[in-house]
């Protein structure tokens, strides 16, 4: 039987493997050997077509290399990469893009509250490309009026042009005197690019990123598959509104320092995805000192710089190290176009840092995920007009605002509260009551139940390693206004529906 395992891979006959693989490949093999002798020693093998530099490698060598060697390997990291999605985000994520909701062709589909995405400032990008399409395709000025300034190689971390534009469009989204200084951008297809850039800048293998919870689902992905560093969760609690302590952070430093990992730096989300809070200059400044003291990087992700309603405002990290007498080589932000401004297909992050040594390394890493040339003088050509940069990031605070309103209510009147947050395109919703047993279990048989029955996917807590269970992430601004009633009404209907059973 031993000899026979090898063949499990190519034969899927279950019982009947020796008849299913066994049989086939003796006859195969006789049938070589007939053919072989048949033709005369003298008579060479038909040409190959394929690129193959050995003539000689015949169907018939290649099966006996299968058994002899097993079947062909990929990496190991690839193979588990390539593994089904086991996390409710990402099959929450499928199922909507699968049979998606819509008012009049799709009535019964699945309304999508898991995916980030920002519409409700589309119309005016529509606008804004309807009338400037010529410019961006030709370049806005007189001497770019050629293919030559898209069709031949330009820096792999940026021009120069869109890196002032992207810093003009930054100072412009905090809405205060902040400036952002072009020479210290990298440039990067997206920003899922830039962190994993950053990531294998700052760490080795091995090492470790203290990251806050509730987190970004997909950082899992971004930080850890190809660079192999390990993720610690820092958790926040309801108690404490979800905001960071510096005591349990020291706790997790120590706790991973005494099984002798590294920790090379500190991954936060601010504004903060899935809460929506953010971080005051106070604990920015104690998270620097805790920084300093241990030795390591922070990682700023700021994607949601933009995308602020409230009264509170958002300080950028760079603000304050700038403020302050603080060492700026541990500081690193991210940013990107695919929130404050919605262009998640463009493709277009930044790494903004202050550290030379990986400025340098990140530049020439752009290598593997440059922004096009076309892509570029688009950027250049939107955010250089001012009117409409303006007009967008005030059109898009109000609208999300309003939205945020609109849905909170809903929610609220379902006896369903939300984090009090103003701040990124989600609200972070208690729904610890409706759970039918407290635990993950529970919070994952309503979520799926919220999207088999009630046929909407929200992003349950756990995919964001919050640790107390019942908690969910709902992104509103996918939504037309609407939308809200129908999501409330099959809301109603899951809730509903759990209580009369019990
Ligand atoms: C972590 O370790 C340091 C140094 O040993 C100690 O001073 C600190 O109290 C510890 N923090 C926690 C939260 O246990």
């Amino acid at each position: 039987m031993r000899l026979v395992v090898p063949l499990q891979g190519v034969a899927q006959g279950r019982g009947g493997l020796l008849l299913g693989s066994l049989i086939p490949c003796a006859l195969f093999y006789f049938l070589q050997l007939y053919l072989k002798r048949r033709r005369s020693p003298s008579d060479p093998s038909p040409p190959s077509t394929s690129s193959s530099n050995q003539p000689g490698m015949t169907r018939h060598s290649s099966l006996s290399n299968l058994l002899s060697r097993g079947p062909l390997r990929i990496s190991s990291l690839a193979t588990s990469i390539a593994k089904p999605d086991d996390s409710p985000y990402y099959m929450g994520l499928d199922r909507a893009s699968g049979d998606p909701y819509h008012r009049i062709a799709n009535p019964d589909g699945v309304i999508q509250l898991g995916l980030s995405e920002n519409r409700l400032c589309f119309d005016l990008i529509e606008k804004w490309t309807s009338e400037n399409l010529r410019d961006w395709v030709m370049g806005r000025e007189v001497g770019d009026l050629s293919i030559s300034g898209i069709a031949t190689y330009q820096p792999s971390d940026g021009t120069m042009k869109l890196k002032m534009a992207m810093a003009g469009f930054m100072s412009r989204v905090i809405g205060r005197d902040v400036s952002y200084e072009p020479s210290q951008m990298v440039l990067t297809a997206g920003v899922t690019s830039a962190i994993e850039t950053l990531c294998f800048c700052l760490a080795d293998h091995g090492n470790a990123f203290l990251v806050p919870t509730p987190y970004y689902p997909s950082f899992d992905r971004d930080m850890k598959w190809r660079t192999g560093v390990e993720l610690i969760p820092v958790h926040c609690r309801s108690k404490d509104n979800f905001v960071l302590s510096i005591s349990a952070l020291d706790q997790a430093f120590n706790q991973t320092r005494k099984r002798e990992t590294k920790i090379r730096g500190i991954l936060l989300s601010n504004p903060a995805n899935p809460v929506g809070n953010l971080l005051s200059r106070k604990m920015l400044e104690a998270l620097l000192k805790f920084a300093e003291e241990k030795n390591i990087h922070i990682v700023s992700d700021e994607i949601f710089a933009g995308s602020i309603y409230g009264e509170k405002e958002f300080v950028s990290i760079a603000e304050v190290v700038g403020s302050e007498d603080f060492d700026k080589n541990r500081v690193h932000i991210v940013y990107g176009l695919s929130k404050d401004l919605f262009l998640p297909g463009v493709r277009v992050g930044m790494i903004y840092s202050f550290n030379e040594n990986v400025l340098a390394a990140a530049r020439k890493l752009t290598r593997f995920s440059s922004v096009s040339a076309p892509t570029q003088r688009l950027l250049v050509s939107m955010l250089s007009d001012t009117r409409f940069i303006v007009e967008y990031i005030q059109t898009n605070k109000k609208r999300i605002r309003d939205m945020r309103d609109l849905f909170v209510a809903g929610l609220e009147e379902l006896g369903i509260k939300c984090t009090d947050s103003r701040s990124s395109l989600y609200c972070w919703a208690d729904m610890r009551n409706l759970i039918p047993t407290y635990g993950e279990k529970g919070e994952l048989e309503l979520w799926e139940k919220l999207l088999n029955v009630g046929k909407i996917n929200l992003t349950p807590g756990s995919a964001c390693h919050c640790i107390e269970p019942g908690w969910f992430r709902c992104c509103f601004t996918t939504l037309d206004k609407d939308d809200v009633r129908v999501v409330m009404e099959r809301i109603r209907k899951v809730v509903g529906s759990r209580t009369s059973c019990g």
